[in-house]
């Protein structure tokens, strides 16, 4: 598929059918996340895969009950993936804290798309959850207590034939200008 129409095609899914995901599959949306490119190179993260059912469903309860119950849906996807944000480099993190920019976020932010791009190349599709009890998952994943996991990453087999791909997005003209703001 041509690049734009892949990125047209990507919609968030919240309803997945109960359909084993390769690890194969798994490793090329790993692999596509893996080469991003980051601030100062310093590939600020790691994927933790969750594929096994019942932890994925005892991730799934623990992470979105009460008052982040409103992403339970995800308990439907057969995978979930949870980002650890790692330590950027050193000079990435003095230069962020110059610029006030957290470039981490924005390294993060690449490779979970790269993820979620090869993801829908392979008919998979993924949501990107920012709202969950993080205590709770870095708990279950024996993550230390002093990493932050800011998104996790639903993943799995759904109906292609009934995506909405209605274009909901701002227009060019309030998104774009040239040469001047
Ligand atoms: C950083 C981030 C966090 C998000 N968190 C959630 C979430 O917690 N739950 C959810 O259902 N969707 C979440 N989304 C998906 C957005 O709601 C979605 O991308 C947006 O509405 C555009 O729709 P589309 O992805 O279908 O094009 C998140 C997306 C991003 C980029």
């Amino acid at each position: 598929m041509a690049l734009l129409d892949l990125l047209k095609h990507r919609k968030s899914i919240r309803s997945y059918l109960d359909r084993v995901v390769e690890r194969e599959k798994i490793m090329m949306c790993l692999e596509a996340a893996r080469v991003a490119p980051s601030a100062c190179n310093s590939q600020p993260w790691k994927f933790i895969i969750v594929d096994d059912r019942e932890l994925k469903n005892k991730l799934c309860d623990a992470a979105f009950s009460g008052i982040y119950s409103v992403n339970s849906f995800c308990k439907m996807a057969p995978v979930i993936v949870a980002v650890v944000s790692e330590k950027s480099k050193f000079l990435a993190r003095i230069g962020g804290m110059f610029r006030g920019t957290k470039y981490y976020l924005i390294d993060i932010g690449i490779a979970c798309e790269h993820f979620v791009l090869q993801a829908e190349d392979l008919g998979l599709g993924t949501c990107w959850i920012g709202w969950f009890n993080e205590q709770a998952v870095k708990s279950i994943l024996n993550v230390p207590r002093n990493k932050k996991i800011d998104i996790l990453i639903a993943l799995g087999y759904y109906d292609r034939e009934n995506v909405c791909l209605e274009d909901d997005r701002e227009p060019m003209d309030k998104i774009a200008s040239f040469n001047s703001y």
